[in-house]
């Protein structure tokens, strides 16, 4: 190819390129329908409107764009799909906030505040945060039930989040449910170390999720990992205060529930509660397999490592154990640093399938006071590297 034809056909594919650029990737901005910005005024109304907007929009890759600078009040909002574009960006730069006090909710039952149901090829991206206000609704001592979740993502495909953050949300900071390709990066999670069930990310019924470099410190796990779950990849996370990367609670009121393959990698888990847990009710069906925890860091950490097979929630009664979730192929292989309770690892597994295929390797658990930290299994078989805190853990049921 000659020089000048080479130069020609960078040319043209830069003019397609840019033709491109101009059909596709249309912004909306909120300050365009009407939004405000300041504070105090509610917006819900000109972001419905954007949203609309940019989800009905004939062009493609439109973008919902909330500037910087500026503070938005939202009520309880939806954002549905699917849209007509294949993909739909929110470049979330400004700040977002929930009203101040319970009272002035809409609706104050709402199970969300900010949805998305149904729209594919989503990205969120941004510097920007949202702000549940979630200290009116603790300060009430409501349960669970009667708290938002602020950022719920419901049967999506290809979902991107990156840059937000996410402060004092009335429940969980950001859910995920019923969704298939999700990244998840450089986010931050930030609530009270006492505030309740305020979850950083649970992850319900999706597969092939990755989430990496973020920091999550909050009042419950920082990650959940729920029924339906598979695939997920979680990598540089710095979890604390907080309770840990949680597979479960599974099995509740006799569900069938299954997980598998989770890989829990470079994280540091920094006084929390617990590090790495799966959590079981009694009286259960189904699994959770094919799990590793891999280069943990702790500092620290209360039960560092923990399987409950016996979880019991507060207020609910267990069932009678006749069956409980399977929990096989475990990995535990580089935990390294310092648990405060002499408690580090607690394998409580259940009598009637006992816990299958654990593996522990390279693990070394230290106490700041000097005291050397216990173990203790119940029904587990598998295999260690033989160091004398594991000594005792696989002998009562051992697989060979
Ligand atoms: C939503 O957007 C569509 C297409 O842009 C428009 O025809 C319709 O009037 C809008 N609806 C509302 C409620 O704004
Ligand atoms: C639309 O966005 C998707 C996903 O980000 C991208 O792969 C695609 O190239 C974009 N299309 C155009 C025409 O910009
Ligand atoms: C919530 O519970 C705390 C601690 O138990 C108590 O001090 C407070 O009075 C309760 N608040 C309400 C509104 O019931
Ligand atoms: C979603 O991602 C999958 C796998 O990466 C890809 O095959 C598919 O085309 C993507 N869909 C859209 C709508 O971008
Ligand atoms: C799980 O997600 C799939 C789509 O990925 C959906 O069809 C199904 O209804 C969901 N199941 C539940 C129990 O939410
Ligand atoms: C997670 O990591 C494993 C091993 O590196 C890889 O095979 C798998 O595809 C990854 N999953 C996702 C969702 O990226
Ligand atoms: C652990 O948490 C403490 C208290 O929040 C903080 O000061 C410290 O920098 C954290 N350490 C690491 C390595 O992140
Ligand atoms: C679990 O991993 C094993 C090999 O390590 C593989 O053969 C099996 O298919 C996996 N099972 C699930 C449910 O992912
Ligand atoms: C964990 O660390 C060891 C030693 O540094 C390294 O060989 C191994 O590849 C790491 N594992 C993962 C999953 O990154
Ligand atoms: C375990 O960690 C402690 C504290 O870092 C260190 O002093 C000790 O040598 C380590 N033990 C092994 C077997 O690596």
């Amino acid at each position: 190819m000659h020089d000048s034809d080479e130069i020609i056909l960078h040319l043209s594919m830069l003019i397609i390129f840019l033709c491109f650029g101009l059909v596709n990737g249309q912004n909306y901005n909120v300050l365009d329908f009407g939004a405000i910005g300041d504070g105090q005024t509610d917006d819900s109304m000109a972001f419905v409107q954007a949203w609309n907007a940019t989800c009905r929009g004939e062009e493609n890759n439109n973008t919902l764009v909330i500037p910087s600078g500026q503070t938005f009040l939202l009520q309880p909002i939806k954002f549905n799909g699917p849209c007509k574009s294949t993909s739909i960006k929110i470049q979330l730069d400004g700040v977002i906030i929930a009203p101040s006090n319970i009272k002035a909710w809409s609706n104050p039952k709402s199970q969300m505040w900010i949805s998305f149901s149904s729209v594919f090829g989503l990205i969120v991206d941004g510097s920007g945060k949202i702000d549940g206000g979630g200290s009116s609704f603790w300060e009430l001592n409501l349960t669970a039930s009667q708290r938002p979740t602020a950022l719920h993502i419901n049967k999506c495909n290809n979902l991107t989040i990156n840059g937000i953050s996410s402060i004092n949300s009335p429940k969980t900071h950001l859910s995920i449910k019923s969704c298939n390709y999700v990244a998840i990066s450089k986010i931050n999670l930030l609530a009270p170390e006492t505030s309740p069930n305020t979850d950083g990310i649970d992850i319900q019924n999706s597969t092939n999720i990755n989430i990496f470099d973020s920091t999550i410190q909050t009042g419950d796990d920082c990650i959940a990992i729920k029924t339906g779950s598979f695939n997920i990849n979680i990598t540089q996370i710095n979890c604390g205060p907080g309770h840990g990367i949680s597979v479960g609670s599974l099995g509740a009121d006799g569900a069938n529930d299954a997980v598998s393959g989770v890989q829990v990698t470079h994280c540091t888990f920094n006084r929390t509660m617990n590090g790495a847990r799966i959590k079981t009710w009694e009286g259960g069906q189904g699994y959770a397999r094919n799990i590793s925890f891999e280069n943990i860091t702790l500092i620290n950490a209360k039960n560092p490592i923990i399987i409950d097979q016996q979880y019991i929630d507060k207020g609910r009664h267990n069932a009678k154990e006749d069956s409980a979730v399977a929990i096989s192929n475990i990995k535990y292989v580089g935990f390294h640093g310092t648990t405060l309770n002499e408690d580090a690892i607690t394998l409580k597994c259940s009598v009637t399938t006992s816990c299958k295929n654990v593996v522990m390797d390279d693990n070394n658990i230290t106490m700041e006071n000097g005291k050397t930290p216990k173990v203790h299994c119940e029904n587990v078989e598998g295999e260690s590297d033989g160091s004398d805190l594991l000594r005792d853990c696989f002998k009562s049921n051992n697989t060979s």
